[in-house]
């Protein structure tokens, strides 16, 4: 590349970054009182059918929240909402108390640090582990200057640091499309870990996985509690039962509100989530 040629992508690439942050400028979000997501009476209607009917709901800075509920209570519907891929028709989300994230686009709710799993693992099947994580890190914002650059020390022990955490360290070579199922789900997991979200959104992350690979990623993200704010939709009680440690709130969705919050054991007996699971 001619020195010409190489400013030129240069410049592109700060104009791009600059139109991409000047839509969100100063917009840093402010946990200050502890409530890192707020969800307010939202209604999605889909043809006259409500999938969310009044839902509002209230995490808390570093909390790892379950959310269980039978088919069609609208718990994806309720991520659609939180990361811009669906628009309620009424209601507020506030990120912190200070961000609307109904007035931001899915790219800027991604960029502003709310990361979400899809249930399908998406990784570049072709690359390798390492490079999967290197690629995430590089589609951060704040190291896109660095796109051209080797990756610097920090970078790289951050990567050895997610590796780890995923326990894919010893595959840190291996191409991506030869992992298991459960390995391509942690691999994900760790590219939305590189660009340090305050919120993961997970939706049925073990859906497919073996028993062993289930328990080890409840301790995954027993270990990201804290950190960062979690979550967690999922359908299999056992793994809802190792993350919420007998102890932490688990919020019960049907048809589009909250029917019950409390102790798993205690919305388990809870006579009105016994008919839903039964009814359906
Ligand atoms: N794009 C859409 N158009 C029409 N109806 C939709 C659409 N998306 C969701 N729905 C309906 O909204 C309701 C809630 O769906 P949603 O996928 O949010 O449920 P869920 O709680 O995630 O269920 P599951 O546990 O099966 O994943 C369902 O009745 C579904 O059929
Ligand atoms: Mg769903």
């Amino acid at each position: 590349m001619t020195p010409d040629l190489m400013r030129s992508g240069t410049e592109a690439l700060a104009a791009h970054q600059a139109r991409g942050v000047s839509a969100i400028a100063g917009a840093e979000p402010y946990f200050g009182q502890g409530v890192a997501l707020y969800v307010q009476d939202i209604t999605v209607s889909f043809d006259g059918f409500k999938a969310l009917n009044s839902l509002s709901l209230a995490i808390d800075v570093g909390e790892l929240r379950c959310i269980i509920g039978p088919n069609g209570a609208g718990k994806t519907t309720m991520m659609d909402c939180i990361t811009g891929k669906t628009r309620p028709d009424a209601g507020r989300v506030f990120f912190g108390s200070n961000i609307d994230l109904l007035r931001l686009t899915e790219p800027e709710i991604a960029q502003i640090g709310v990361g979400r799993k899809f249930q399908k693992p998406t990784v570049y099947e072709q690359l390798g582990v390492f490079e999967n994580l290197e690629l995430a890190l590089k589609a951060d914002r704040r190291a896109r200057a660095a796109l051209f650059a080797r990756l610097s020390g920090a970078q790289r022990d951050r990567i050895d640091e997610v590796l780890a955490l995923i326990h894919l360290k010893d595959e840190a070579d291996r191409t991506a499309g030869l992992l298991s199922h459960g390995q391509k789900q942690w691999l994900e997991i760790g590219m939305l870990l590189m660009q340090e979200p305050k919120l993961l959104l997970l939706d049925e992350p073990v859906a497919g996985m073996t028993d062993e690979e289930t328990e080890r990623t409840a301790e995954l993200f027993l270990s990201l509690e804290g950190k960062h704010s979690l979550v967690v939709v999922e359908h299999d009680m056992k793994f809802v039962d190792q993350l919420t440690e007998g102890r932490k709130k688990v919020t019960v969705l049907h048809e589009g509100s909250v029917l019950a919050e409390g102790r798993l054991a205690e919305v388990q007996a809870n006579e009105k989530v016994v008919e839903v699971y039964l009814g359906r």
